[in-house]
């Protein structure tokens, strides 16, 4: 990773270790909540933020709490997609899931917890910021509309109850973009309201960000049949009962079209100029990433 982002993924890190050390919570559920909020991960969508905060003159210390609150959401998306009933995943982040480590009934808890708290989060740093244009019912409603039943929770209800063999680009492209794509696009919108960005502004973030959503995880869908878990972290070879975009376009193909998404986001964001330049080199992470 360049330095602007191995820097911006350790002050998360650094902010997420202060709020899982602060939680007050009882000592039964204690471990599986650090865990959750502390047990790595790129912290993506969190440096997602933190860019588009920054290319509006916000310093990166104080988006720090938006950033923290889209890392735990995101856990919490993790925890939930890796249990037994979904996709009863062993291995996250190099480590035994949640579940395996502390049973399912703390991992389910902990995934509540930490997007119950990410909403406070967010509201502290709005308050904090308090940006002119945009409100914060406005923000709280964007973020979770993202993750509600026609965000994540909606494609993953899809991913996991279709007939494969009827699925096509239409719908394969609806499941990826709310599974995944939904969570980007708030991550990229909320720092562009955090930083007052102008309406234009933040419509050129949007489609950034859906489009470096939708590479990401198809890049996600040839990592699972091309990379090791070792590589990875994760288990691997999970998709096979699944249509991917792998299945439909084959690795090349699908590499291909990463490639054409991500030109597609850098040309979303060419208005921003020379702000968007952390922007870019992000875009070009998440095209060549390898785990
Ligand atoms: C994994 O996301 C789940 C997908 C949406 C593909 P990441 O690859 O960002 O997971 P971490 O946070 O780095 O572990
Ligand atoms: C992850 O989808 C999407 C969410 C967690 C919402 P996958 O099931 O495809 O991702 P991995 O391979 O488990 O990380
Ligand atoms: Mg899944
Ligand atoms: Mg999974």
């Amino acid at each position: 990773m360049p330095d602007y982002f191995s820097e911006r993924r350790l002050l998360i890190d650094a902010h997420l270790d202060g709020i899982a050390g602060h939680a007050v919570s009882p000592p039964s559920l204690r471990p599986a909540l650090q865990a959750a909020i502390t047990s790595g991960g790129k912290r993506i969508r969190g440096i997602l933020t933190m860019a588009v905060g920054e290319a509006w003159g916000v310093p990166a210390p104080k988006l720090l709490d938006a950033a923290a609150a889209f890392e735990m959401i995101h856990s919490c998306s993790l925890i939930i997609d890796d249990l037994p009933s979904l996709d009863d995943a062993t291995l996250r982040r190099g480590s035994p899931t949640i579940h395996r480590q502390y049973g399912e009934d703390l991992a389910i808890l902990s995934a509540f917890a930490l997007l119950n708290e990410s909403y406070a989060l967010l509201a502290r740093n709005h308050g904090a910021l308090r940006p002119r244009r945009w409100g914060l019912p406005g923000l709280i409603g964007r973020v979770s509309g993202a993750v509600g039943w026609d965000g994540t929770i909606g494609g993953e209800a899809v991913d996991l109850h279709s007939e494969t063999a009827t699925l096509d680009f239409s719908t394969l492209e609806y499941i990826h973009s709310r599974k995944t794509g939904a969570l980007f696009v708030a991550a990229g919108a909320v720092g562009a309201m955090l930083a007052n960005a102008p309406e234009p502004g933040l419509r050129s973030i949007e489609a950034y960000a859906k489009n470096l959503g939708l590479a990401f995880q198809i890049t996600d869908d040839v990592l699972d049949v091309v990379g090791t878990s070792a590589e990875l972290g994760k288990d691997t070879g999970k998709d096979s009962e699944r249509l991917t975009f792998v299945k439909l376009a084959g690795v090349e193909g699908s590499r291909e079209l990463t490639g054409e998404l991500i030109e597609t986001s850098m040309k979303a964001i060419e208005p921003l100029g020379k702000r968007g330049e952390h922007l870019r080199a992000l875009a070009l992470l998440v095209r060549d990433r390898t785990k």
